[in-house]
């Protein structure tokens, strides 16, 4: 439930160490009253009705008001408080003259506070939908694209709660079936949860109440959160100027405990991050267990983005040899195992099989009957990209675009790989972004493989939200791709295919269809990252060297000791001769 509590009046003590704050009582908080005629509004999803508090919410009051209000009035909606509607009356009413001013109304719409500070946004404030389910929740990763929007509005202090906060939440124990997750792991999302004040009837207090994926359909663990809390934190430094979050001790130790979680040894013989299925943006069985792209490009940024932040002090000199060795393994290992273009096609096509050996040049024993028919006609001659998922005799080939888009974003891509993937998105526009930019990955799982791959998820179907969806958050991810690689023309094209529509169908969370024709099936309107990825695209197009504070560029030492791993071996002799050879950088 999104709360908005009121922390100027007398019974509002705020405990943010302890993730509680005491708070007004429960009636004012469902209720209105006199004074609150100048109050934020907030959403109050049990009953789906608008009222109003006891903040006061700075300059934006009237926006925010305004835009709850027209949206009220558009929905047929009525106040629940018995002055509701005079309080409606009293407000001005305006017309939304742009859909960027609608945007911007919609995403503060969205806040959800704690303590009365703002503290993140809602996933989806969709006044229609009776299916809540957890979209009443602030997600981390949901909330990137609108934390960016706000640092780019020059409102830091969302961010800065928002990072600070959901610090907190990282060493909270949780348990499934007497289980915990590892020390380090962030929530998926959590909730401003408004509880009764022991030994106080009327009065009562917030509470953060996070899912580690306990609670989640499917019980997935969000390996993603953790990462992108790094790529936010130095996101925020950068754009504001404030160097002192990252430089706090409760901070430093925050990275280094998400690093060390990240970085633990276990069985495997691969760089990559070995992860569930669901462990990402795709919460749901779509067969990208093991090491998928999108999870790999996410850890190479935030590993980057680590380094830069990391206090230098003796204690911390293993874990940045550790960084630094594994940064240098995972971009050689993607760069070579991942990527696929037609010349690499063909390789594989005449690759021989069961090649026991160090020098192996078909190291994972690919057979080329894997080479689905469909990529031998989707493959354009010019372009390439880097395959969804590497196993032992199973290549993913799906297309999956956030990977991609954010292994550009991140450097994990050589400077031709990652030009090779926008002449891809050029080439295959009508399959990538048709209606509506930008499909989660190309293409669907259909018939039998749906059936074995998803489970028979009726919320998967083909072409339909993870599989083969489209999804209008991802247009910022492809902005900032676009902006790196100097091509933001790209990045345009697809902001203008959004606009013909994406408000005048509310901001969808997802489309549907080949072409993303239809407002996916269950998708939910007023989609906060839909509206802030949105955002983010327009306001970077409009001063792309903001996009600055999310790239990172490949550094010098790295690729120097690259290439020295590439002359030392890759498809060419691989002995075991050279193992012995490290490359601390
Ligand atoms: C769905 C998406 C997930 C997102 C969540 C909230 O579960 O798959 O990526 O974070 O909705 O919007």
């Amino acid at each position: 439930m999104q709360l908005g509590s009121g922390p100027f009046g007398n019974m509002t003590i705020c405990r943010p160490s302890l993730q509680s704050c005491k708070c007004h009582p429960s009636e004012r908080v469902s209720g209105i009253t006199a004074e609150d005629v100048n109050g934020t509004w907030f959403v109050d999803n049990a009953n789906k009705l608008n009222t109003i508090n006891g903040v006061v919410n700075g300059p934006n009051v009237l926006e925010f008001q305004d835009v709850q209000q027209s949206k009220q009035e558009k929905d047929g909606l009525t106040s629940n408080g018995a002055n509701g509607t005079v309080v409606r009356d009293e407000f001005r009413k305006i017309s939304v003259d742009s859909i960027e001013d609608e945007a911007w109304n919609l995403l503060r719409d969205s806040v959800v506070y704690y303590c009365g500070s703002p503290i993140g946004t809602i996933a989806a404030t969709d006044p229609t939908s009776s299916n809540v389910l957890n979209y009443d929740q602030v997600f981390i990763r949901d909330f990137i694209p609108a934390g960016i929007a706000f640092l780019l509005k020059g409102e830091y202090d969302i961010v800065r709660n928002f990072i600070l906060h959901t610090l907190q939440l990282q060493s909270w124990e949780k348990t499934m079936d007497c289980h915990s997750p590892g020390q380090g792991l962030m929530p998926a999302s959590f909730k401003v949860r408004t509880v009764p004040l022991d030994g106080d009837g009327s009065a009562t207090e917030e509470v953060l109440d996070p899912d580690f994926g306990e609670a989640a359909i499917g019980r997935v663990a969000p390996v993603d959160s953790g990462l992108w809390w790094i790529i936010l934190l130095r996101a925020y430094g950068k754009c504001s100027g404030d160097l002192s979050v990252q430089e706090r001790v409760d901070v430093q130790t925050g990275i280094k405990m998400i690093l060390k979680l990240c970085l633990a040894d276990g069985f495997d013989m691969f760089p990559t991050l070995l992860v569930t299925d669901g462990s990402c943006m795709i919460d749901r069985r779509m067969g990208i267990h093991g090491h998928p792209l999108e999870i790999q490009a996410l850890f190479y940024s935030a590993l980057l983005c680590a380094r830069e932040m990391l206090a230098p002090e003796d204690g911390s000199a293993d874990l940045i040899r550790a960084l630094n060795n594994r940064l240098l393994a995972l971009s050689f290992h993607i760069r070579e195992y991942y990527w696929i273009d037609m010349k690499k096609l063909n390789e594989i096509y005449r690759y021989k099989t069961e090649e026991y050996s160090y020098d192996a040049v078909n190291k994972f024993n690919i057979y080329p009957d894997q080479i689905s028919p469909w990529l031998v006609e989707w493959m354009p001659s010019k372009g390439g990209y880097l395959i969804g998922n590497l196993q032992p005799a199973h290549m993913d080939f799906r297309f999956f675009s956030l990977g991609n888009l954010w292994s550009i974003v991140s450097s994990l891509a050589t400077m031709n790989q990652s030009h090779a993937i926008l002449d891809l998105i050029e080439a295959k526009w009508d399959d990538l972004v048709a209606d509506m930019p930008f499909k989660i990955c190309y293409p669907a799982l259909e018939g039998m493989e749906w059936q074995i791959i998803t489970g028979s998820d009726p919320k998967n179907t083909p072409w339909s939200y993870h599989n083969a969806g489209s999804w209008p958050t991802l247009l910022w991810q492809l902005t900032v791709a676009c902006i790196k690689m100097n091509r933001p023309e790209i990045a345009a094209k697809a902001v203008d295919v959004a606009e013909k529509h994406i408000s005048r169908d509310k901001w969808p969370e997802y489309y549907d269809t080949k072409r993303a024709r239809f407002i996916g099936k269950q998708a939910h309107l007023y989609q906060t990252w839909s509206i802030a990825g949105y955002l983010v695209a327009k306001l970077l197009l409009a001063d792309p060297s903001k996009a600055r504070m999310l790239i990172t560029e490949e550094d010098s030492e790295l690729v120097n000791a690259f290439s020295c791993m590439v002359s030392a071996n890759p498809r060419r002799k691989r002995g075991r001769k050279t193992s012995t050879q490290t490359y601390i950088v």
